[in-house]
């Protein structure tokens, strides 16, 4: 059967992850979240307290000892990101990385390193993969582009629920404002910032349930499978 690329693209805390790795399931195809890739670096650059942005050879020394992959975990089938071999998926998702993120994936040889590892992810199609610049810059043939968005307060709302039930000390506030940090930072970095392809289908999901935003999604991409 033929396989496709399916690129998502949209705003922070949108349920971009949810859906993508949903839909990667059900076709037999893998899933990727870069995002997780640039919090991986991010995390890397805290923990080296590395602030010399501007310094080019210091960043491409420190941009060599990252080393990042997925690896499936074998209880919930679930995809984790690797950082020099140690699982990182829970330390990339608090607070201080997500404060940190947004400036980490404006630096130019960041993105460069990411988007080259991500096209080699992808080389082979049959790949489901999130972000904020996937149907524009890593993957601009992709078959299948959505760009995701809903309610700026429907996300607050939602991502704090999130992070109260895994059990992280936060605020409605901080989130709200976490997130309208974020989506300043992506739509208006100089690199690569967050824009919806001209080909990029929109999927507003302020009113929609899990279940039907991924049957659109199925039938989008089934659409373009059977071709
Ligand atoms: O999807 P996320 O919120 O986990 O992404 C974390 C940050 O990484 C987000 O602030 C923007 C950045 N990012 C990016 O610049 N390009 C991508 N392809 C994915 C994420």
């Amino acid at each position: 059967m033929k396989k496709i690329t399916i690129a998502i693209d949209g705003y922070s805390s949108c349920g971009k992850s949810t859906v993508a790795k949903q839909a990667a399931r059900m076709l037999g195809y893998s899933y990727v979240d870069s995002g997780a890739m640039y919090r991986a670096v991010a995390l890397y650059f805290m923990r080296k307290d590395f602030k010399d942005r501007d310094n080019e050879e210091a960043l491409l020394t420190l941009l060599k000892e990252i080393h990042i992959d997925f690896r499936v975990n074998a209880v919930n089938g679930a995809s984790e990101v690797y950082l020099n071999g140690v699982n990182a998926e829970h330390e990339i998702r608090n607070l201080e990385v997500s404060n940190n993120v947004s400036r980490v994936s404006a630096i130019p040889l960041v993105r460069k390193k990411l988007v080259a590892m991500q096209q080699e992810m992808g080389k082979s199609k049959g790949v489901v993969m999130d972000g904020r610049d996937i149907g524009t810059v890593v993957f601009p043939d992709a078959e299948l582009k959505l760009f995701m968005t809903a309610d700026p307060e429907v996300r607050a709302l939602r991502r704090y629920s999130e992070l109260i039930k895994k059990g992280t000390l936060v605020t409605l506030d901080e989130v709200r404002n976490n997130i309208q940090e974020r989506d300043y930072q992506d739509t208006h970095r100089t690199e690569s910032p967050l824009t919806q392809a001209a080909d990029a289908r929109v999927l507003d999901n302020t009113a929609l349930s899990p279940e039907e935003q991924l049957d659109l999604l199925i039938r989008w991409a089934e659409e373009l499978i059977d071709d």
